[in-house]
């Protein structure tokens, strides 16, 4: 295994790019053709949750037909081979990286594929739609919503990221803008903690100057070529 032992991965839009799901911060700020804060914070649903409804039942709709890429693989691999500490912390709300196999995953921004209930608290696996107002498979109350994190509120299981980051002697960001935090703060976490800290991104992000390397490229190509290093 080289010169590591304890690995966390923190993956963003980019790392889906290449299986066809916008990223957030592409052409013109806008994102799927909305303004983030007309579907992204408690104050959008609670002003109109059918537009919010109807534009994330839309993406669970989407992101169902894409398929894993190349970089999700070459995750799962790591994942199946690596014998030390693994934890791929993911930004992103498809299931991608477990569909390609990965099972050490963290969804810190919440899944697509849930829906919340805001009456018992119980998140249930959820394929369709909640436009219509579904009752709650367990209290039947009809306050189901999306099981994303929207902005203004606190991203899930940080506990268990930050001793991750505590005990990481490498910490990997892939295809992440590093525009939004907690995440974009990992890597000065980590690099206070010890570990080495290496990115993998199209270009240039704004965290660049914190990695002690980045290696620039689409993920279908830099992330398995980095996986088969560090199984080597
Ligand atoms: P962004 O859209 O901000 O950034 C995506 C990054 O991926 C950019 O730096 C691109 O250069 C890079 N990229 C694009 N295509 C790539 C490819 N083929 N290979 C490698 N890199 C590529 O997305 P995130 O950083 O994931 O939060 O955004 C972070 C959070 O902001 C999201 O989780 C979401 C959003 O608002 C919430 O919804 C709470």
């Amino acid at each position: 295994m080289g010169k590591y032992r304890n690995i966390v991965i923190l993956t963003g839009a980019g790392v889906s790019a290449e299986s066809g799901i916008d990223t957030f911060r592409s052409a013109g700020g806008l994102w799927e053709n909305h303004r983030v804060e007309d579907v992204a914070t408690p104050q959008a649903f609670v002003r109109d949750p059918d537009l919010v409804h109807r534009f994330y039942d839309m993406r669970r709709a989407a992101i169902q037909e894409k398929l894993p890429n190349p970089a999700h693989d070459a995750l799962a691999e790591l994942d199946a081979r690596w014998t030390g500490d693994l934890l791929i912390v993911t930004q992103n709300v498809d299931d991608l990286h477990e569909r390609a196999g990965a099972r050490r995953v963290l969804h810190m921004h919440g899944e697509h594929l849930k829906a919340w209930c805001t009456s018992c608290d119980l998140r249930s696996p959820w394929r369709t739609t909640l436009i219509e107002r579904p009752p709650c498979p367990v209290c039947q109350a009809r306050t189901l919503r999306p099981d994303v994190v929207w902005f203004g509120e606190m991203p899930y299981r940080m506990g268990e990221i930050y001793a991750a980051l505590r005990s990481a002697d490498l910490f990997v960001s892939i295809g992440t803008s590093g525009a939004v935090y907690p995440a974009a703060g990992f890597v000065r976490d980590a690099r206070e903690l010890g570990a080495q800290t290496l990115e993998l991104n199209l270009e240039r992000s704004q965290g660049s100057r914190w990695f002690h390397e980045s290696r620039l490229g689409p993920a279908s190509e830099v992330v398995p070529v980095w996986v088969e290093e560090v199984l080597a």
